[in-house]
């Protein structure tokens, strides 16, 4: 780690993602100087310890970032526009989990293991991509630069951290209920602030975020967008459907990719097997691939089910798993925030 210490503010720091980024931070023992961890009313005068010691956590607002190095945001769309451009003002490098920025032209869309040459092209902000974007692209990134790639087709499984801490709680509370033989009361899911909502224990959700003039989600338009920026080709041709499941922690894609050129099974698999941050878990034998409980807590993406299409030689197909916390939100923006600290990495 570098001796140069930062000032570093974490917005939504009470949150599934901010809980994870403060977690990582310690872990990492990221070079900080000072710690600011911020959120809205409800939870400021709250105490989070860090390394041991008690953070009273503040509200954020623009004077929040006077003196602040890197910014670190996971508290909604809305609060990214709202303060990104006053903690840029103030000269702090804003890392965004959000939606906000992330098909601004100016604003480079990074994930360390595809793009981070786009780093150096920020303007203060760094957007992180969305999370199922996050781990396509990165299992996908070797097979792009090495046989191309055409068309993807994905589907999604969607765990309900995705959605928030709350929305966890409501899949528990749910499945109690129903278990209990009582109406599940369903509150949060698809999406909170819509007028109707679906049960999500013990049922898949072909909805998250709301519905485009399209008839795709924002999700999968999120999805497609995306992909085609971090890969920097407008003409990859890419469609998706994302579904939310009752799961917990860690999504998993159904991913199908044509390839621009003939390829040999095997070297996929050792593509994939020597990819930074992927991990190849692919043994039918032994029933091994990759699974959400085993990806649950990990920074890595995992990768299995790796086949080629058997209507279409240069169809490939794969099952690409991550924790949408981490590698989908609070270790790649970590990432992201090590290579500004420390650019002799980039
Ligand atoms: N969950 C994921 O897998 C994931 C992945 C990638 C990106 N993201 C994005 O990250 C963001 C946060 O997601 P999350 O899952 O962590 O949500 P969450 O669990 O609901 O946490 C939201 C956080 O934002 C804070 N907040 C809410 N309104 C605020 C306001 N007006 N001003 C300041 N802080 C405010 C909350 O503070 P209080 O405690 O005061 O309510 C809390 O700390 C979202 O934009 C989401 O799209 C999430």
């Amino acid at each position: 780690m570098s001796t140069q210490l930062f000032n570093v503010a974490v917005v939504g720091a009470t949150g599934a993602v901010g809980e994870q980024i403060r977690r990582l931070l310690e872990e990492r023992d990221f070079p900080i100087a000072s710690l600011k961890l911020l959120s809205s009313a409800r939870s400021a005068g709250s105490t989070i310890i860090f390394k041991g010691k008690p953070v009273t956590v503040e509200e954020a607002a623009p004077d929040s970032f006077r003196g602040v190095d890197i910014a670190l945001f996971s508290a909604g769309g809305e609060v990214s526009k709202a303060l990104i451009p006053h903690a840029v003002e103030h000269g702090a490098v804003c890392i965004d989990n959000t939606n906000a920025y992330r098909m601004d032209p100016e604003t480079p869309l990074v994930v360390p293991e595809v793009n981070i040459d786009k780093i150096s092209d920020h303007r203060g902000i760094i957007a992180n991509p969305n999370c199922s974007t996050i781990q396509m692209v990165a299992a996908l990134k070797p097979i792009y630069d090495r046989f191309g790639i055409s068309r993807i087709i994905v589907s999604t499984y969607q765990a309900v951290s995705g959605a928030g801490a709350s929305a966890v709680k409501e899949m528990l509370r749910q499945s109690s209920e129903v278990l209990s033989g009582n109406d599940s009361n369903p509150a949060i899911l698809p999406v909170s602030s819509l007028p109707v909502k679906h049960q999500i224990a013990f049922n898949v959700i072909p909805q998250i975020d709301k519905f485009q003039e399209n008839g795709f989600t924002l999700e999968e338009m999120k999805m497609i967008r995306e992909t085609q920026k971090i890969l920097d080709d407008d003409s990859l041709e890419v469609t998706a459907t994302c579904v939310r499941v009752p799961v917990v922690y860690g999504h998993s894609e159904s991913v199908y990719v044509e390839l621009k050129n003939d390829f040999d099974i095997e070297e996929i698999k050792a593509l994939l097997a020597d990819a930074p941050g992927v991990v190849l878990v692919d043994d039918p034998s032994g029933q091994r691939y990759p699974l959400a409980t085993d990806a649950a807590g990990k920074n890595e993406v995992f990768v299995g089910r790796v086949r080629r299409d058997l209507s279409n030689p240069r169809g490939l197909n794969l099952w690409i798993v991550s924790d949408n916390l981490l590698k989908g939100a609070a270790w790649n923006a970590v990432q992201i925030a090590e290579y500004i600290a420390i650019p002799q990495q980039a």
